[in-house]
Formats: structure tokens, sequence, C-alpha cells
């Protein structure tokens, strides 16, 4: 594995080497596909549901499983979903020649383009989304294509509450019927909108009802997190303290995405043997920020004076996490009545500012609020 010139790596899962702890939560996860459940996960947004899928799909799992993992957020309907699940199953298969003829046998409704690659010879599959006529379909035929793979097959669908706003009304039906009857197949359904997810699955009246068993994951431990940024630094000769990994951890709520990027940023304060102690904590929130200033002044003026009155009381007490109905909240920034707090609260969850999370509104960009709180 080559070295990374900056090992705090953000987005994409590079390698365990660059990857937080998470051993019990990938046991577990590993757990439930070996006995062969279907999972739901869920947890707060940038926690790290996805980065775990793919470490638990690179790293633990035996070679008698084939994974897929799809991202339906920007889906508006099945079409849509089967066209990623579609590529994805390519994408995984086009590398392996005796795979692809059968692939291709039993996905007969997908007209595809094979090209070669004139360097390796390798088949390369190419699909358009307006080839997808009959989704139903073809989502039939790729399950059956995996039913009958010799490998067990894990598909992993990410943003899944999205499901519940496809332009048909059928789908959660559609799928909960086929999944039903998939013995090759399980699927992991991960997601951060609780209240949606849980809309999916615990209601009685609904076809997911009582078909997976839940995975919540909670923010990685702050000791593991400290010695996890420690080894790092130590192994491009530079020292981090304690403190200031532990403050940021704080001051994030210990959400996995604004720590990673916080120690990408103290990362590159200290040259090859050098150190970044706790006096760098506003350096680092201040870069953070700053290059979201623009942003930031566009969507403060987006609101109207009461969200802003009530977003600015919310800054005031960050990292505490007020209840903003609360008489104390409402008097001690002069907000006037719990209903015109309410009020804002509702435009700010539309606007997307605050996000619902366990019934807990809570902002949905920490690095706006800091922006509030301290700029
Ligand atoms: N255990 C970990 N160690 C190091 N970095 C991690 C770890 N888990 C996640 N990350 C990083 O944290 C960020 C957020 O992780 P990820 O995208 O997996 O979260 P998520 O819960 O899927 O977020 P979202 O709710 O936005 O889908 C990513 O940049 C990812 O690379
Ligand atoms: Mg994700």
């Amino acid at each position: 594995m080559r070295q990374l010139s900056n090992p705090f790596v953000i987005g994409k899962y590079v390698d365990k080497e660059y990857f937080c702890d998470r051993v019990k939560e990938s046991e577990l996860l590993v757990h439930h596909i070996v006995n062969g459940r279907h999972i739901a996960m869920m947890s707060e947004r940038r926690l790290g549901k996805t980065g775990l899928i793919e470490h638990v799909f690179t790293n633990h799992l035996p070679d008698n499983y084939e994974t897929f993992l799809i991202d339906i957020y920007t889906c508006k309907n099945l079409q849509e979903m089967v066209f990623m699940l579609a590529n994805e199953v390519f994408r995984k298969i086009s590398k392996k020649q005796s795979l692809l003829e059968r692939l291709l046998s039993i996905v007969r409704s997908l007209k595809t383009t094979i090209s070669y690659d004139t360097k390796t010879g390798m088949p390369e599959l190419g699909i358009g989304i307006g080839e997808i006529h009959q989704p139903e379909l073809t989502l039939d035929e790729i399950l059956n294509y995996l039913e009958t793979s010799d490998k067990t097959c894990i598909v992993a669908i990410d943003e899944f509450q999205k499901i519940a706003g496809f332009e048909e009304d059928n789908v959660e039906a559609l799928l909960r019927t086929k999944i039903q009857h998939l013995k090759n197949t399980q699927f992991i359904f991960a997601g951060s909108e609780r209240h949606l997810l849980e809309g999916i699955f615990n209601d009685p009246a609904r076809p997911f009802y009582n078909s997976v068993v839940f995975m919540q994951l909670l923010p990685i431990d702050e000791n593991e997190y400290i010695r996890f940024c420690q080894q790092l630094f130590l192994r491009y000769e530079k020292t981090v303290s304690e403190e200031l990994v532990s403050r940021l951890y704080k001051c994030f709520q210990g959400i996995t995405w604004y720590l990673q990027l916080s120690m990408n940023e103290a990362f590159t304060m200290a040259e090859r043997g050098g150190r970044v102690n706790e006096n760098a904590y506003d350096q680092i929130l201040n870069h953070l920020v700053d290059s979201k200033r623009f942003t930031f002044e566009d969507r403060y003026a987006s609101l109207t004076g009461k969200q802003k009155t009530v977003l600015q009381a919310i800054a005031a007490e960050f990292p505490k996490k007020p209840t903003l109905t609360s008489q104390e909240f409402i008097a001690k920034y002069y907000l006037k009545t719990a209903s015109s707090v309410q009020t804002a609260v509702k435009g700010l969850t539309e606007k997307g500012i605050l996000s619902d999370y366990h019934g807990v509104k809570r902002p949905t960009d920490l690095l706006f609020i800091l922006w509030l709180k301290h700029f």
C-alpha cells in the first residue's frame, strides 16, 4: 500500500490502515451477514455507515461472498435504482469473463454494449438508463443472476429511505416480495433519516415490517480516536497532543467526518519531526469555516428574522443541545413564545438547516453553526 501524503482521508474508503476502530461494529455486521440476515443500519449523518460497510466488504468477509454497494440518494424512481444496481453488478462481474457470459445469458432485458479494452483485452460493459424499459423485469433478472451465483451475494443499498419517496407508490411492496424469496442474496439497507427508515421497517402496516435486524452506529470512542490520530502522526514522524484531538472531538460531538476534516488540517500544520499542540485549535476551526464563508453568508441571508434569532441561540449554546421549546431556552434568548419557536424550527428543518434524529432537532451542518458562533 503506497503511503498517502495525508493519512486523514475524507470521502472514499481507502484502506484499513487509515480506518479508525469499528472493531466491534465490524464483527457485529459480519455476524449478521453470516447468520443470513437482512440488516438496517442507521446513524446520524456522517458518522461512518458507508465507511463501515466498505471496510467490512473489503476486509472482513470470507471469499465465498460477493458484495455490491449502491447509493440511491439521487434516485427518483425504480428505473434509476435498477440502473444503478445493474451498473454495479456489471462493474464487478466484467472483470471475470466466465461470469460475464452467465450474466448476459440471464439478464436479457438489457441491451448491453461490450467493448474490449485495447491494452488489457478486458471486456467493458456499457448500458444506458434508457435501456431499462421494464425496471421490474430487469430487477428480477439481476436478482436471478445473484441467486444462481456460486457465492453468497450481499447488496448494500445506501440512503435506502429514498425509496419511500419514489414516484411509483408500490416500490416497498414490490421489493419486499422479491427479497422474501431470495436464498442466496442478502441486503444491507443503510441511511440516516431515522424516522423514515423506522417508518419503513417498524410500521406493522408496511411491507418491510419485521424483515431486518437493526444496527445502530454510534460515534467512535474518543480514546480510540485519539490513539488512531497519534499513531498516524507517528508513522510520519510527527506528533499531535491528546488535548487537541480531545477538544476537537468534543466540539464536533464525535462525528467522524468533522474529525477527519479537522485532523486532515492539523496534519498539514507540522513538518516531519514537528508537533501540533492544542493552540492549533482555533486555527483549524478557522480554516474549516473560512473555506465556506460565502456559502454560509448566502445561507444566512435566506432566513427569516425569527429563523435567524433561533439559529443564533442554537449557535450560542453549541455544543450543548438545548430543548428548543423549553421555557429556559425561550426566556434566555428572548424568543417570546414556544409556538413561534416551533414555526421557526419547522422552517429551518424544511430548509435542511436542522434535521431530525431520534425526535431531536440538530444542526445539519456543524461548521455553519460554528461560523455563526465565532465569526
Ligand atoms: N472508522 C473511520 N475511520 C476513519 N475515517 C472514517 C471512519 N468512518 C468514516 N470515516 C470517514 O468519515 C466520513 C464520513 O463517513 P461516511 O461517509 O461513511 O458516513 P455516513 O454515516 O455514511 O455519512 P452520510 O450520513 O453522509 O451517508 C468519510 O469521510 C469517511 O471517510
Ligand atoms: Mg453514507
